[in-house]
């Protein structure tokens, strides 16, 4: 059996805004997960509910409110700016949205080649060169080198996200939700992408998604997430076959089927009741306001993510009594 290295340990990480005098939005409420060199984890939830400000926490571009993130052996919000850089060269992120993440005034050369020149990577011929090669890589070609972004479609910016991402030769890369913005039929293209290199240069990521259609292809394991915690952590097959939490059988059963008999016979779960502020959230499970099996204890106690079968984490009271 091939064995599992640990890359990234996040430990009950906490990251709060402070949004007025005594008020902070509990974006990340003490999430806890590793993640596995080579692997993709996908991050999942609705709106709000802190995959971003999760990502941002991991990757150092926020400071943690408490918890640690470990990468590589190193706690990387205890590091020395000077010993930052060996860390930020390892760790890249591509955005949610191409039309504002790229620099509308600088060249598709000078995106790319921005992290190069940062990191001192190389310089004349050979930067131009590396550009080259990686705008090749993701289906552009050096013709493209002088334009500017606007004269490009979503996807193709997308691929010069992923370029400028990959530049600087990371082993790991935060993509937060990067084909949401993107028309369905450019989105498989761009995953297929995504998978390819990941095989080829050895990737490890987090990839953030809204809803569970397409991370189930993409990931190895699935978090779910719910106003600032995680509710359910498995591998991706069992999240599909097994969902236990009652949050991630609402959002499987919106994903819609190809098979429009199998369609009309499912029972789609439709969430009502409020969902609670993140500014002081009330005590209990954050989830209960609209699940339709809590009760008492619920509202009362917040459930830990325990480990309920062999890799299978959830965070619910009621865990398999419905
Ligand atoms: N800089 C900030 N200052 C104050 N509140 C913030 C800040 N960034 C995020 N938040 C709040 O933290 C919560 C989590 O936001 P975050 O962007 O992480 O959610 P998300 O899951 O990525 O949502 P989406 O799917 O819409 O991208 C939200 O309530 C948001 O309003
Ligand atoms: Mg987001």
């Amino acid at each position: 059996m091939q064995t599992v290295e640990v890359l990234i340990e996040v430990n009950n990480l906490k990251k709060y805004f402070r949004v007025g005098r005594n008020a902070f939005v509990k974006a990340v409420d003490d999430v806890s997960f590793n993640i596995c060199k080579g692997e993709t984890l996908g991050l999942v939830g609705e709106s709000g509910c802190g995959k971003t400000t999760c990502g941002k926490t991991i990757l150092g571009l926020y400071s943690t409110t408490d918890g640690e993130v470990i990468f590589d052996g190193v706690n990387i919000h205890a590091l020395r700016p000077n010993e930052k850089t060996e860390f930020t060269k390892r760790a890249q992120i591509i955005f949610q949205d191409p039309y504002s993440s790229l620099n509308p005034r600088m060249t598709v050369g000078d995106i790319i080649g921005e992290g190069m020149d940062i990191h001192h990577l190389y310089k004349g011929k050979e930067r131009e060169e590396k550009v080259f090669e990686l705008l090749n890589t993701v289906g552009l070609n050096k013709e493209h080198v002088n334009r500017f972004p606007h004269e490009f479609s979503g996807g193709q910016r997308q691929r010069i996200g992923i370029a400028r991402a990959l530049a600087i030769e990371p082993d790991f890369i935060v993509c937060d939700e990067p084909i949401s913005a993107l028309d369905v039929s450019i989105q498989a293209q761009i995953v297929n992408l995504l998978m390819e290199l990941q095989r080829s240069k050895d990737l490890t990521y987090l990839f953030i998604a809204h809803n569970l259609s397409m991370i189930k292809y993409i990931s190895d394991r699935v978090g779910v997430m719910y106003l600032g915690n995680l509710v359910e952590l498995t591998t991706s097959a069992e999240l599909y076959d097994n969902p236990l939490h009652p949050y991630t059988r609402a959002l499987l059963s919106a994903i819609p089927i190809p098979d429009p008999q199998e369609e009309r016979r499912k029972q789609r779960i439709t969430l009502h009741g409020e969902i609670p502020s993140s500014i002081n959230p009330p005590p209990g499970c954050r989830f209960a306001s609209r699940c339709q099996f809590a009760k008492e204890i619920c509202t009362r106690a917040m459930p830990p993510l325990v480990e309920v079968d062999k890799e299978h984490f959830v965070a619910c009271h009621l865990a398999r009594q419905f």
